[in-house]
Order: C-alpha cells, then sequence, then structure tokens
C-alpha cells in the first residue's frame, strides 16, 4: 500500500525533492503559519485536478494561489482595491487572503471554479517560503485535509487523512496560527468585505483600512446556498465543514454543567480551561483549550483537540463557545460549521 512520505521541511534537500514532485504534476503536502496545505503548480489545470481528487474536492470549491514575495500577487490579479493595497503592505506575509479579479488567460478556470475572482496570500512560514522560491511559481493549495474535515495542523494530522495515498508530507512542526487565514474580498470600486472569519481578526483589518469591513461570514445565513454546479462565492462557508466525525454539540458553559453522570460517560468535552474546570469531571475526554485570556493559544489548539477528542471512541462531543472578540469570533466560526 502506498503511504505518505514525510520530509524534513527545514532541510534543502527535502525542498528539491518536493519541487521535483511538483513538476511532475504530484501533489505535494507543505506547512503554513495557518493550517498544512496541498499544494500543486497553481497555472497547470492538471496538477490542480490532482489535488481536488486527492481531497475529494467539488469542483466548484475554488483554490487559494500562494505565492512567494507580496509583490507576485499582481502576476495572478488585476484590480485590486487601494484597501486591498494597504492589506497586502500591512498584512504579507501572513495569514490574511485577498480575492481580486483574476489576470485573465493566466490562472486556470478550475482554481477559481470558474469565478472572475482569484484568491491570492503570500504565507509567512519559511519552509512554505523556501518551496515557493524554490519552485518560482504560485501553488494552489487548499488545507490538506478531505473535504469537509478538520484542517490539519501538524505533519501527523495529514499522514493520518492520506493514509494509503503516495504524497509528500513537508514536516515544518506544528501550525503556530492553527486558523485557515482570513478571506478577504478586495475588488477595486467594492466595500471590502470579509468571506471566512480566519488568522486575522476584523478588527486589525478595521485597523489597517480605517473603517469596518463587512463581514459576510455568518453562519446564520440558510443552508444549501452553495450547491453542485454553481459556484460558491466563498465555500468555506458551506454550514458543515471542519467537522469530526463524531457529532458535535454547541452548549453554554451552564448546560454542559448540567449533563448528567451517565451521559458524561460517552461525551468529548472542548472548552476553554477555565470552562472546562467549572463544568466539571466525569467525561470520558476533555480537551482544555487553554486559558480564555490566551485566544492565539486556543485557535493554536483548537483543530488538534477536535481531532483528538475524535480519535476517543466516544458518542458526541458536547463544545462551548468562547468570547466572541478578536480570535473567538473564528473560533466560534469553526466551532459552529463543525456542529452543523
Ligand atoms: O490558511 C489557509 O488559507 C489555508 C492554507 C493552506 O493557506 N488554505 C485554505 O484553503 O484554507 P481552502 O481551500 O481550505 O480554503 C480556501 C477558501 C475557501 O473558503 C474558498 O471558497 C475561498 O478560499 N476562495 C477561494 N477562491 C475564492 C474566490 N475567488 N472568491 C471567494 N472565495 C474564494
Ligand atoms: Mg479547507
Amino acid at each position: 500500500m502506498a503511504t505518505p512520505t514525510v520530509l524534513d521541511g527545514r532541510d534543502p534537500r527535502s525542498i528539491e525533492r518536493a519541487v521535483e514532485r511538483l513538476r511532475q504534476r504530484q501533489a505535494v503536502a507543505m506547512p503554513t503559519e495557518t493550517v498544512y496545505g496541498l499544494a500543486a503548480d497553481g497555472l497547470d489545470a492538471q496538477a490542480v485536478a490532482g489535488v481536488f481528487d486527492l481531497k475529494r474536492r467539488p469542483r466548484f470549491d475554488p483554490l487559494i494561489l500562494h505565492v512567494a514575495e507580496p509583490a507576485a500577487w499582481s502576476a495572478v490579479a488585476t484590480g485590486m482595491s487601494e484597501a486591498g493595497r494597504r492589506l497586502a503592505e500591512a498584512m504579507w506575509p501572513g495569514p490574511i487572503t485577498l480575492v481580486a479579479p483574476r489576470r485573465a488567460g493566466v490562472v486556470p478556470d478550475l482554481v477559481t471554479a470558474g469565478l472572475e475572482t482569484v484568491a491570492v496570500r503570500c504565507p509567512s512560514h519559511p519552509v512554505a517560503s523556501a518551496l515557493l522560491r524554490v519552485f518560482g511559481g504560485p501553488l494552489a493549495a487548499p488545507s490538506a485535509n478531505r473535504f469537509g474535515a478538520v484542517s490539519p495542523t501538524r505533519a501527523d494530522h495529514v499522514v493520518a487523512e492520506f493514509a494509503g495515498e503516495d504524497l509528500a508530507v513537508l514536516d515544518g512542526g506544528p501550525s503556530d496560527r492553527g486558523l485557515e487565514s482570513t478571506v478577504v474580498r478586495v475588488v477595486a470600486g467594492e466595500p471590502v468585505e470579509v468571506l471566512r472569519l480566519g488568522a486575522v481578526t476584523v478588527e486589525a483589518i478595521a485597523g489597517v483600512i480605517g473603517e469596518e469591513p463587512a463581514v459576510r461570514a455568518s453562519t446564520s445565513r440558510p443552508s444549501g446556498t452553495a450547491t453542485e454546479g454553481k459556484s460558491a462565492e466563498a465555500p468555506g462557508m458551506l454550514d458543515r465543514h471542519y467537522a469530526p466525525r463524531t457529532p458535535l454539540r454547541l452548549m453554554t458553559a451552564a448546560d454542559a454543567a448540567a449533563i448528567g453522570l451517565s451521559e458524561r460517560r460517552v461525551t468529548g468535552l472542548l472548552a476553554c480551561d477555565e470552562a472546562a474546570e467549572a463544568i466539571g469531571d466525569g467525561f470520558a475526554a476533555k480537551a482544555g483549550l487553554g486559558s480564555r485570556g490566551d485566544p492565539a493559544g486556543m485557535a493554536a489548539r483548537l483543530f488538534a483537540a477536535m481531532r483528538e477528542l475524535d480519535a476517543a471512541g466516544v458518542t458526541q462531543l458536547v463544545a462551548v463557545p468562547v468570547e466572541p472578540i478578536g480570535l473567538g469570533r473564528a473560533i466560534n466560526d469553526r466551532l459552529a460549521r463543525a456542529s452543523a
């Protein structure tokens, strides 16, 4: 049986091997500061098709093009608003993805799922940067998980996700942000719009552009907006996404504290340390996200904690949302989608 090969991402020879594979249209899993991505030559439709197949991702869900240098966005996109340029300047390299009109004739339709816009991001992880520089062109890279599943924040998550596949995985250690990039639409002549909450907070974006951006990322919109045959505008926004296999329910700390002993024995609990402490013992498994005073730490641990609980053999997961400010909004967004 084929199996993923783990390469030390800090070794230049691993980068060379990974680039050879990319040139043969084979996917490579690469670490980024947000989550691990499944990378392929972003300007080669056949290579990109391989990534969709490996992920079992529907073709209506467009991919992000990753570039080595901030200035490289203009090779694949045009017509970015002034606010978008300011965001690129302030936040790249880093975990923000900017959506702008695509450059005609350069970006394959498959990358954008036929949309007239393309999503671009310049990651800050040194291994991703090295891979992009040596490859010498944009890499399309969705998160390195099967479609709809929890995003991987460690090389061993990718290996588990793609057991049985012939895949090279560059190991760059745990992703320090732990949440996917924030996706922001920055088309000239249009207001800035956040399409997916993520590792860059809405507050930080407002600080750069000088006004509150609109946030379309909301689980309260009717489900089923994105259906086969119609390109979803931000399919990361599909209601059910980032989901463990075990059913997950959202609850207030008070409701979780009221769960009886027999139910606790088959339940996995996910909450900040303070809430987990207050809710008490008797759960089959418990994953503390860290202190509520450290939202960055909670974000970094979220997906690994979901995977841990998923492997605990419980019949249900209960998650307690965190305070909905800053990164807490993105954390709650992922919890809500995991429960949808
Ligand atoms: O942090 C990240 O963004 C990670 C790492 C690997 O860079 N990548 C990632 O990719 O999360 P993926 O494919 O799992 O999510 C990409 C998101 C999806 O929600 C997709 O709908 C949105 O970006 N997207 C891509 N192209 C778009 C476009 N033209 N317009 C609107 N949304 C777009
Ligand atoms: Mg994803």
